[in-house]
């Protein structure tokens, strides 16, 4: 994890006021200014006061992310804005509570920590990794209401709202759950901090992130021969009196995003950083805008545009060109790069029809953007019995016409957004064990979107990475 200095601790956003009139500041924006704008996808909680506890109790927590952990990130996808580097942005659709055990953090790190260095091995160049961990409690749906067999409740919002359980209490939006997903989102990144920087990311330990599930499998054995190649050229360096016991190699940079969904959870939490003055959000070093809450004049793109994290937006196959261009106007207007990723999720086969002129204008204006491919979520279908799926030959295919876009227009292709799981669970069909849809009851875990399992994540980052040789 990111390393950061006592000095540069934040202070609650009540306590700001004085220091916010030094820094650069988006005009008319508060914390709370979004609360005059119409926000989508907030639940309906039933009891103000506690909600208002809740909120209360969040904002004399601590931080849990530091404003200049964000701000290095930042400068990280400014190089990925330039060509420099890749991002690799992964995990879980919806984090659960109950899952979030040791052994659950450290196989999802361990599948993005083999995803990157084998992005980073093939490719030649930095990797950017962001987790969608540790905060990725809130779910935007498609209706507020789920009707099973006549009965009518509240949709499953996420963790931090309800629970998935279909009986009437379970559903009912709990604010205490606002508090339960800090804390569980500060027990994930402690532990996280303390693998990442604690000996287990070591590139040395390049050969221990393959899992059982994976190893046995033939992307499993394409993973080891390329550890081989990273082990025989360490040796290489130490035979050279090259020193291999750097931090660089014992330790990884990992960063923390998730949807900023729920606004009043990510306002209790934005602070004001003591040394620059300006507001970060610190639930998270990079927060996203969905496809469902991106609307220009909407509270979500209102919250975002004031703090100073890096932040994106998703963009699906109704974004005009003109859309994306305010989008980059007011969530950027400084045109700083790596403040604003742009992530496409388009769907297989409309790629090259609707995010091609995004790219041409957004290119023409002129505006440093970090291009992303999200090849999930345009992608995803029910099978005959009702289960959501997607089809591993989908997502790859949204992410080759994405590359080939790029390739077209001449531009960096950025990164990619991926939901993936280290477990051998059966949510996406097809990929190197050509999972049949039959099969997808045998372990589907997911509480909303498919994931790909660890073998398919690894599949999938080994074709990403001959894409990215040939970008
Ligand atoms: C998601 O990333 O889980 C999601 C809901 O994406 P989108 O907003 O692109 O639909
Ligand atoms: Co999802």
């Amino acid at each position: 994890m990111p390393t950061q200095t006592l000095s540069e601790a934040t202070r609650p956003a009540t306590a700001a006021t004085d220091s916010a009139s030094q820094s650069s500041h988006a005009p008319g924006w508060r914390p709370d200014s979004w609360a005059g704008r119409s926000a989508g996808q907030q639940p309906e909680w039933p009891d103000a006061h506690a909600l208002a506890e809740s909120l209360a109790e969040l904002r004399r927590r601590p931080p849990l992310v530091f404003a200049g952990e964000a701000r290095r990130l930042t400068e990280h996808l400014g190089r990925v804005c330039a060509g420099e580097a890749f991002l690799l942005q992964a995990g879980d659709c919806a984090e659960s509570f109950e899952l979030s055990t040791a052994d659950q953090i450290r196989d999802r790190l361990k599948v993005i920590l083999q995803m990157a260095v084998v992005l980073q091995y093939s490719a030649g160049l930095p990797i950017v990794k962001v987790g969608r961990i540790a905060g990725q409690f809130a779910k935007p749906r498609s209706s507020a209401t789920e009707t099973r067999d006549g009965v009518t409740l509240p949709v499953f919002r996420g963790h931090i709202v309800n629970d998935i359980a279909f009986d009437e209490q379970s559903r009912m939006p709990d604010p205490a759950r606002l508090l339960q997903a800090y804390n569980t989102s500060a027990a994930t990144l402690n532990l996280l901090r303390a693998f990442t920087r604690g000996g287990y990311a070591d590139l040395r330990q390049v050969h221990t992130w393959n899992q059982e599930f994976v190893a046995s499998s033939p992307v499993g054995q394409r993973y080891e021969t390329l550890a081989n190649g990273i082990a025989a050229a360490l040796r290489f360096m130490n035979a050279c009196g090259l020193d291999t016991d750097d931090s660089a190699m014992r330790q990884v940079e990992l960063y923390t995003s998730h949807e900023a969904l729920l606004l009043g959870y990510e306002e209790a939490l934005t602070r004001t950083d003591s040394i620059t003055g300006d507001w970060y959000d610190c639930s998270a070093h990079m927060l996203w805008i969905g496809e469902r809450t991106r609307e220009l004049d909407g509270a979500h793109v209102e919250f975002l545009r004031g703090v100073h994290n890096p932040i994106g937006t998703k963009l699906g196959p109704t974004a005009t060109p003109q859309e994306a261009l305010d989008l980059c106007e007011t969530l950027n207007p400084g045109r700083i790069p790596g403040r604003l990723t742009l992530t496409s999720r388009m769907g297989a086969g409309n790629v090259a029809a609707s995010f091609g002129p995004i790219l041409r204008a957004v290119t023409a204006a002129g505006h440093p953007v970090v291009w992303q491919c999200d090849p999930m979520h345009g992608n995803t279908y029910a099978t005959d019995d009702g289960t959501k799926t997607r089809h591993f030959d989908a997502i790859l295919a949204e992410m080759r016409e994405y590359f080939a876009v790029h390739a077209d227009v001449g531009t960096w292709p950025g990164g990619i957004h991926l939901e993936i799981t280290g477990d051998a669970v059966t949510e996406c069909v097809g990929g190197g064990d050509d999972l049949a849809a039959h099969q997808l009851g045998d372990r589907y875990e997911t509480m909303c979107d498919p994931r790909l399992n660890a073998r398919q994540s690894l599949d999938l980052t080994f074709m990403a990475a001959e894409l990215l040789g040939t970008a």
